[in-house]
């Protein structure tokens, strides 16, 4: 079979890497790709949001399965697309990726089906919404309506802080015309849970935990995730249980109940709070870092897996029992400011795998390429171990621009 992987990051390397281990895939193709999957897919210069231009690729080269990484894809409905034209495509429709693009949808969703998740109110008024907000107790958790890669989302520690968030996103409209979502204050550590999910069924991937501030011990600004390791020592089984029958199953029966039914990958963004587990939010993805380091756990045949899901058909998934830790090399600056163009060495002297983020090849040279540049993802018996090799690796890797964080893994590590 040829199979198409639409992305260029390291998600996508890791899903090109997953499919790459299959007998069953003839040819990979990724759109529009990067220089660390080269080697293992051809790169087709076709941008994520050029749905119709991709669906002529599939068609023209009898792409058999199409994988969809980024959000903006699906946001832009290539999945609606794919279908319509009778392409087999992994990835939710554009009404049922509103989980993810429109927190207000996942609210009133989880609130419906009662989903435990922090209580919540909607507004579209700024001075209604700062009543509310200056009412009660700070922190306050304001939440922008709409995609808005993970920087609409202000925790205000004090008033001050609150109503100036909240006239970004009401009045100057900072990320566009929008709703405001003022959420209650949840305390504990998160982690990630995706899920295969095909209409009413759900397959659980093993847990991982993301790393979303930019220096370590968890201080600075948020980024778009700068490690994460599989698995977690500190979510049960219970726990894990719960979260499965009391979250990921309900909302993969209410999504087929609301006339929207989930094909692809459901993610839960939880956290372990006093009160037990509780949803943050959803994606309509895989996560990013959290794929690199669940997938090269993964033991099944990944293609039958995504197969299952987009024709409503039966699967297992097995594990393997090693732990992944990764670690992100970001470009100094990131996630404000930061210099591309600078070359990287020493990519030949890693013991584990790297996935790239954010890279370019040019003359046989590779050069850094966005904020977020290489994931570099250690193995071992433990995730003490895991993160030794991925220490020991991120040491070999030579560029003057690239700072990364030390610590992923304190929660259960330090
Ligand atoms: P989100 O984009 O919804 O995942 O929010 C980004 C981050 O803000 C989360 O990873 C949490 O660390 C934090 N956060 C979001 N909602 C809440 C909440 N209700 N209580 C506490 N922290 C939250
Ligand atoms: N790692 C968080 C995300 O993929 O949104």
């Amino acid at each position: 079979m040829k199979v198409l992987v639409i992305g260029s990051g390291g998600r996508e390397h890791a899903i090109v890497d997953a499919l790459s281990r299959s007998p069953q895939v003839e040819k990979i193709y990724a759109a529009p790709g990067n220089a660390g999957m080269a080697t293992q897919a051809e790169c087709v210069a076709i941008r994520e949001t050029e749905i119709e231009a991709l669906a002529a690729f599939a068609k023209e080269q009898q792409i058999g399965l199409t994988v969809v990484g980024p959000e903006v894809s699906l946001a832009a409905g290539v999945v609606d697309c794919f279908t319509e034209q009778g392409l087999r495509i992994f990835g939710p429709t554009k009404a049922a990726a509103r989980i993810e693009s429109s927190k207000e949808f996942a609210k009133e969703l989880m609130a419906k089906y009662a989903v435990p998740t922090a209580g919540f109110k909607a507004f579209t008024d700024f001075e209604e919404a700062w009543a509310y907000v200056s009412a009660r107790p700070f922190p306050a958790v304001l939440k922008y309506d709409g995609l808005a890669a993970g920087k609409g989302v202000v925790i205000a520690l004090t008033a001050e802080e609150a109503e100036e968030a909240l006239k970004d996103m009401l009045l100057d409209t900072k990320f566009g015309a929008g709703k405001v979502v003022v959420e209650d204050f949840l305390t504990g550590p998160e982690f990630s849970f995706m899920c295969f999910v095909s209409g009413e069924k759900v397959w659980p991937m093993q847990l991982a935990q993301d790393h979303k501030r930019a220096y370590e011990g968890d201080k600075g600004p948020n980024t778009g995730g700068m490690g994460a390791y599989s698995p977690l020592a500190f979510v049960t089984e219970e726990d894990e249980q719960y979260a499965l029958e009391h979250v990921l199953k309900p909302v993969a029966a209410a999504m087929v109940k609301e006339g929207c039914p989930f094909r692809g990958v459901l993610y839960g963004g939880l956290m372990k709070t006093p009160d037990g587990v509780k949803v943050i939010e959803f994606n309509a993805r895989f996560g990013d870092p959290e794929t690199e380091v669940v997938l090269p756990r993964l033991k099944s045949d990944i293609v039958d897996i995504f197969c299952a899901v987009a024709d409503g058909t039966d699967t297992e998934l097995e594990w393997h029992d090693f732990a992944t830790l990764g670690i992100v090399m970001a470009s100094k600056g990131y996630p404000g400011d930061y210099a591309k163009g600078v070359e990287i060495g020493g990519l030949d002297k890693v013991e584990g795998t790297v996935y790239h983020m954010g890279t370019k090849a040019v003359d046989g040279r590779v050069l850094t390429n966005g904020g977020r540049v290489l994931f570099v993802v250690g193995k071992g018996a433990t995730v003490a171990e895991a993160r030794e090799q991925a220490l020991r690796d991120v040491k070999a890797i030579e560029c003057d621009n690239l700072f990364y964080r030390a610590d992923i893994g304190h929660y259960v590590l330090d």
